[in-house]
């Protein structure tokens, strides 16, 4: 499903982005942009990701 709207980027690219090492939200916004625009997806991508760090 699509987190980021504004840049086009769904939850398995998150948790891909963070398997290979973009375990921070800083490193997923320069990475896959999200959360740089309107900000709505913020949380859910905040969400995913520490999902997937957990699961690492
Ligand atoms: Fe991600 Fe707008 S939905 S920046």
């Amino acid at each position: 499903m699509y987190v980021c709207l504004c840049h086009a980027v769904t939850d398995k690219q998150i948790r891909e982005a963070v398997h290979n090492g973009a375990t921070r939200m800083c490193d997923l916004s320069r990475e896959l942009g999200v959360a740089t625009d309107c900000g709505k997806c913020a949380c859910m991508a905040n969400q995913l990701r520490k999902e997937a760090v957990q699961a690492l």
